[in-house]
C-alpha cells in the first residue's frame, strides 16, 4: 500500500504539472506485476481495488482514496454506451459489462480519447481471479457519478437507461 501510495503521488505530480500532458508516460508508471498480489475476489470491494492498484490511476466513486487522474474517471454506466458507439471502437464488447472486462484484460482494444495508450497495465488477466473480475465488472458497469448515483427525480440526462 505504501508503495502504491508513493507511486500515486509520483503519477499525480507528473500529470498535474504545468504545461501539456506528456506524450509518453511509460517510463514514469512502473506499476509492475510484482507490485500487485493475486486478487482472489474474496476481498471487500475497496480492498480489492486497492490491492489491484486501480486507484493509483483512476477516480472510482464510492471507493475511498481512489482519486487517480492518469486514466478516466470510472463511471461506466455514464460513459460506457458512448465508448461502444464510438466509430473508432474496434473491440468485441456488446455490452457495457463486456466493455469493462475487455478494458481490463485487453486495454489496447480501445484507448479512451484524450488518455495515453500503453499505460494501463496489460497483465491484469494474470492477477485477477474470475471472481475478482466479476466483482469489479458488476460494480463498474453500474457506476454513474458521485453526485447522482441513482437519483429517481434528478435524472442525469447522459445516463443510458440500463434496463436492469
Ligand atoms: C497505471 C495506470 C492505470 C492502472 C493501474 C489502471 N488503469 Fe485503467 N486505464 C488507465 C488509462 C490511462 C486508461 C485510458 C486509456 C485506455 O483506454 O487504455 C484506462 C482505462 C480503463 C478503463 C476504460 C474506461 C473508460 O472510461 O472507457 C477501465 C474500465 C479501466 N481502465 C479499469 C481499470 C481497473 C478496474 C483497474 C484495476 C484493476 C485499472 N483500470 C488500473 C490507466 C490505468
Amino acid at each position: 500500500m505504501a508503495g502504491l501510495g508513493l507511486l500515486a503521488l509520483t503519477v499525480i505530480a507528473r500529470w498535474a504539472g504545468p504545461g501539456a500532458l506528456p506524450e509518453r508516460v511509460e517510463p514514469i508508471l512502473p506499476l509492475t506485476p510484482a507490485m500487485v498480489p493475486l486478487v482472489t475476489g474474496d476481498e471487500p470491494l475497496a480492498q480489492l481495488f486497492a490491492k489491484a492498484g486501480c486507484p493509483v490511476c483512476h477516480t472510482i466513486p464510492g471507493i475511498p482514496g481512489a482519486e487517480g487522474r492518469v486514466g478516466p474517471k470510472l463511471v461506466l454506466a455514464q460513459t460506457g454506451p458512448a465508448r461502444l458507439a464510438d466509430p473508432r471502437y474496434r473491440g468485441q464488447a456488446k455490452s457495457v459489462r463486456e466493455y469493462v472486462v475487455e478494458s481490463i484484460l485487453n486495454p489496447g482494444a480501445y484507448v479512451v480519447p484524450g488518455f495515453p495508450d500503453r499505460t494501463m497495465p496489460s497483465w491484469y488477466g494474470q492477477k485477477l481471479s474470475a471472481a475478482a473480475l466479476e466483482k469489479i465488472a458488476t460494480y463498474l458497469e453500474s457506476l454513474a457519478s458521485e453526485s447522482a448515483p441513482r437519483s429517481p427525480d434528478g435524472r442525469n440526462r447522459e445516463l443510458h437507461p440500463a434496463g436492469g
